[in-house]
């Protein structure tokens, strides 16, 4: 059989184009040939020995002998070696039917071991059961150097070796500890690469292997990875990394792996509820009875306060149907523009900010554009823990020698780990995001390192030279900027150097650009330097994002911000009206509507009256807890949709439970604009899915809603905006996913965007005046308090809490830096504190040099903690995305928890003990 394949791939790789299957242990598509196993030997004709042809190039007229009887009689020697060091429990093993090894041990005809099983071997080599979620057997292990290979290429942590020497060798976590105690991760790229049941899933092991799957959407962060869910009946066995998901590439991290359990929690709350009272217990009630109420409830409220005196809130955590479904029933049914959607506290501001300047709420790139880029530059975002599958991505390209350029006020991770150091760190004080991206912009222009070509040929000349002239000025150089950044000159010089000369420059941020009162101009003096600098339009370039929820894009594409119909058209457009109008045969209110600070400020003030929240713990997650407290005290009819009775449901008066990802069919938006589906792999375990419960409240309330499948959802999206206008779910289910635009012109979506023009035509360079927060640090409150999240948590925790991912991170800690510590006789571990002018928590210190002097750093995953009891109620300008990373604090010692927070924690104490019980009599 005569094959043609590119130069340089292996004998193989060259086989399998033609179908020819060549035994492998050591090999795998995912990593990087490595040629240990000598499994895959071959003959080649002309040459003397047995290649390894994982390892071996094809050449010109290459002829290679796969099948002889000298390779057979090779490989069976060769795993006679392997077998007669493995334990021989095939029919007990958990990777029965699915192990590499025992499926060429078939492929090679093994029958006997001459070797026999007394010799010296490793079957009595000790368990580590330490992470909760996958064990290592290392009597099982066949050191093919996979697992090790993966932790390396595909994730990035090197936390595996091969320890000892000959057959003493083994794989080791760290220095020869338990997985749990080293420096893995648990992103499970070794578990999947490993070809044996050494590394396995525990959820394997306890249920047995998958007998279907169907591919789906992971549920928590923006990178939207792609995972393939194995079943076994209506058990979910595990999640699989897939291999062909376009966002993921056969990667993931801890959440989505492994962190799916609360699914099934017993915590989560499966029939209606109603109450008169917030202060009466609840009282189940049928579904039939929680719709009429409902409806009957904003009836009665609207009839008596008006028709803006109901609202309601979507999540990211949303599928776009379900979203779109709900500012639906807010417009044509509510009658009002009083929609919003939980993006408003967080990438509100990039919504303006990238609309402003380029035409497009959303992120210029596809992630796979970071292989092409030369210089990256992070803004306020800590990809390794937030957005974990990307971040190995980009660690990979920074192995492969793409500088680094952080802005950060912490010291994450990338800015010192295993194999990447970052070029520049520019530790500038929490609320200075703007006057240093604007004094890097300074050095570009004054040093004269501006691409003139891209400016003239995409931009307006004049409104560049304003700006140009703007940024010039002696207060944006670095030299001043320093005195209030606390960034030295030289390095934002330097910095800016890099960014503008050194190829190919992509800048990725996150929430420490947008939660800010200045949160939309940073994002405006980001885009500028890509303007300046011509790093727009192209692969590896580019200004990136990196959304938080897996939904946050879909969100806000989908017409949930009080202002913007679907495809961020602006409400008071008559056309985009028109539309709906005929559409729906409803007359639209064409004023923008109530944002949530709005809606709660208008419930304390007495006019506004109802809400209807799904997916979202706005309690919890919003700034100021006591106004929000406020607010929803203030309503008469507070409606939740959500998994588990969250703490905004201790203000509600109906509580319809909600279904989870892995119940229902729909769609996620991550940040690269890619539209991947979300696949019901289990019946909803409380009767139906979000979107259904949203059709039948509409439908109580007499709005028709006549949908059958989300499928339809979509068409309607499709057929309404322009964006969207080729996206269909069977697009979808035959090229996997895609990134919107997609339309006629671009019928299988864009992954770069900007190529040529920008959306809007010409690219805006906006003056970046830098003022000042308001919050202030002073004698009462001296130290900044920054806010973020670790690897193993997610936002407020309702989900990783309830998994075993609490081994992890069992509480939130408030990072202080040794000196500021030392000055109140704070030590490491003590209970601390932590004041400011809007409220007071209590929490343990971690002493580290992470965090600069005069700053400090906490997470906010637990209700116990509930840091936002202490940020303030200052927001971005033109949004209202709340100033979360700037909180003037004074931390001080502190006996233990308060009343509130002990309640919170013997509430868990309690509910951990019952879960205890009710497993031990399972
Ligand atoms: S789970 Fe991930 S981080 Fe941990 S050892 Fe395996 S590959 Fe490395
Ligand atoms: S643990 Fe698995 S992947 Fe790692 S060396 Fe052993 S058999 Fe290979
Ligand atoms: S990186 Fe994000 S989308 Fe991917 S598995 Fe982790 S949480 Fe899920
Ligand atoms: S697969 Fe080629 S040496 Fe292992």
């Amino acid at each position: 059989m005569e094959v043609h394949v590119p130069e340089g791939t292996s004998i193989m790789r060259a086989a399998m184009e033609v179908g020819t299957k060549i035994p492998k242990l050591c090999a795998t598509d995912m990593l990087e040939a490595f040629g240990s196993c000598r499994l895959c030997l071959v003959e080649i004709q002309g040459r003397a020995g047995t290649p390894a042809s994982c390892t071996t190039p094809v050449a010109p007229g290459m002829v290679v002998h796969t099948q002889t009887e000298r390779l057979k009689a090779l490989r069976r020697g060769v795993m006679e070696l392997y077998i007669s060091d493995h334990p021989l429990d095939c029919l007990t093993c958990a990777a029965n039917g699915n192990c590499e090894l025992q499926t060429e041990a078939g492929n090679v005809g093994l029958r006997d071991v001459r070797y026999g099983y007394a010799g010296a071997n490793h079957l009595a080599d000790k368990k580590d059961e330490s992470n909760p979620y996958f064990s290592y057997d290392p009597a099982k292990c066949i050191v093919c150097n996979r697992c090790i290979r993966a932790c390396e290429e595909v994730q990035g942590t090197f936390a595996l070796t091969i320890d000892g020497r000959g057959f003493g060798s083994r794989v080791s976590a760290g220095q020869m500890e338990p997985f749990l105690e080293s420096e893995c991760v648990s992103c499970g790229a070794c578990v999947q690469a490993c070809p044996t049941a050494t590394l396995i899933e525990k959820s394997v092991i306890d249920i047995g292997q998958a007998e279907h799957s169907a591919v789906t959407t992971c549920g928590y962060c923006g990178v939207g990875c792609s995972f393939k869910a194995e079943m076994r009946g209506e058990e979910l066995v595990r999640m699989v990394p897939y291999k062909d998901g376009k966002a993921n590439h056969g990667h993931s991290c801890v959440k989505g792996r492994f962190a799916w359990g609360y699914a099934t929690h017993r915590d989560r709350i499966l029939n209606p509820m109603i109450r008169a009272k917030v202060s009466d217990p609840w009282r189940e009630v049928s579904w039939d009875e929680a719709f009429a109420y409902s409806a009957s409830e904003f009836k009665r409220i609207q009839a008596k306060y008006g028709k803006n005196s109901v609202g309601a809130i979507t999540s990211s955590r949303c599928t776009n149907e379900e979203t779109y479904l709900i500012q639906k029933l807010v417009r044509a049914g509510f009658g009002n523009n009083n929609v919003d959607t939980c993006a408003r506290v967080c990438h509100s501001p990039t919504g303006y900010g990238l609309k402003t300047a380029f035409g497009t709420s959303a992120g210029t790139q596809d992630f796979d554009s970071v292989d092409e880029a030369d210089v990256v530059m992070i803004v306020g975002a800590n990809p390794t823990d937030a957005h974990p599958v990307f971040a190995s991505r980009m660690k990979k390209r920074l192995r492969e020698g793409a500088k680094l350029i952080i802005l950060d006020p912490r010291r994450i991770d990338l800015v010192r780990m295993p194999h990447v150091e970052a070029d520049y760190h520019l530790p500038l004080q929490p609320g200075t995001n703007v006057a240093v991206l604007t004094a890097l912009a300074h050095v570009i222009v004054t040093e004269g390192l501006v691409n003139e070509a891209f400016v003239r040929d995409r931009c307006d000349w004049a409104e560049f030279q304003e700006w140009a002239e703007f940024v010039s000025e002696a207060r944006n150089s670095p030299e001043e900027v320093e005195k209030v950044s606390g960034v030295a000159a030289d390095s934002i010089r330097e910095a800016a150097r890099m960014y503008a000369t050194g190829g190919n420059a992509a800048i990725y941020y996150g929430l420490g650009v947008t939660e800010h009162s200045q949160g939309s101009t940073t994002v405006l003096a980001i885009a500028n330097l890509a303007l300046a600098t011509g790093n727009l339009g192209r692969k590896g370039v580019g200004v990136n994002p990196l959304r938080g929820q897996n939904n946050v894009q879909g969100a806000c594409d989908m017409g949930s911000f009080p202002h913007e119909l679907a495809g961020y058209r602006h409400i008071s457009d008559d056309n985009a009206r028109a539309i709906y109008e005929n559409l729906w045969g409803v007359t639209l209110e064409k004023e923008p509507g109530l944002r949530i600070p709005n809606m709660l400020d208008a419930a304390v003030e007495g006019t506004f009256k109802g809400i209807y929240i799904e997916g979202e713990d706005i309690l919890q997650s919003d700034p100021d807890t006591h106004h929000v407290a406020a607010g929803l005290a203030a309503m008469e009819c507070v409606i939740v949709q959500d998994l588990f009775l969250n703490e905004t449901a201790n203000y509600a008066h109906i509580f319809l439970p909600g279904s989870t990802f892995l119940e229902k069919d729909g769609t996620f938006t991550n940040a690269e604009r890619r539209i991947g589906r979300v696949r019901k792999v289990m019946s909803p375990k409380n009767g139906y899915a979000d979107w259904e419960i949203t059709v039948k409240l509409a439908q109580a309330m007499g709005v028709p809603m006549n949908y059958t499948h989300p499928s339809e959802i979509m068409d309607e999206i499709a057929a309404t905006t322009p964006t969207f206008a080729g996206v269909s779910f069977a697009k979808l289910d035959e090229l996997g996913s895609v990134q919107w635009p997609c339309n006629e012109k671009a019928p299988e979506g864009t992954p770069v965007m900007h190529i040529g023009v920008f959306a809007s035509g010409k690219g805006k360079f906006v003056l970046t005046d830098y003022v000042p927060t308001d919050e202030r640090t002073g004698a009462r409150f001296p130290l900044l308090l920054t806010t973020g999240r670790i690897l193993s948590h997610y936002n407020v925790g309702a989900q990783t809490r309830r998994t075993a991912n609490v081994a992890w991170h069992e509480e939130d800690r408030l990072e202080i830096h040794p000196h500021d510590a030392e000055q109140r006789g704070v030590r490491d571990g003590d209970w601390v504190k932590l004041a400011s002018r809007a409220g007071e928590t209590t929490l343990r210190a971690l002493v580290t040099g992470r965090v600069a002097p005069g700053v400090v750093y906490t997470t906010f995953h637990h209700p116990s903690t509930q840091a936002n009891v202490v940020t303030t109620d200052f927001s971005d300008w033109a949004t209202n995305c709340p100033e979360y990373k700037v909180t003037a604090v004074q931390i001080s010692r502190s006996n233990g928890p308060t009343d509130w927070q002990e309640r919170y924690r013997e509430q868990a104490e309690q509910s951990r003990r019952i879960a205890e019980t009710v497993e031990a009599a399972e």
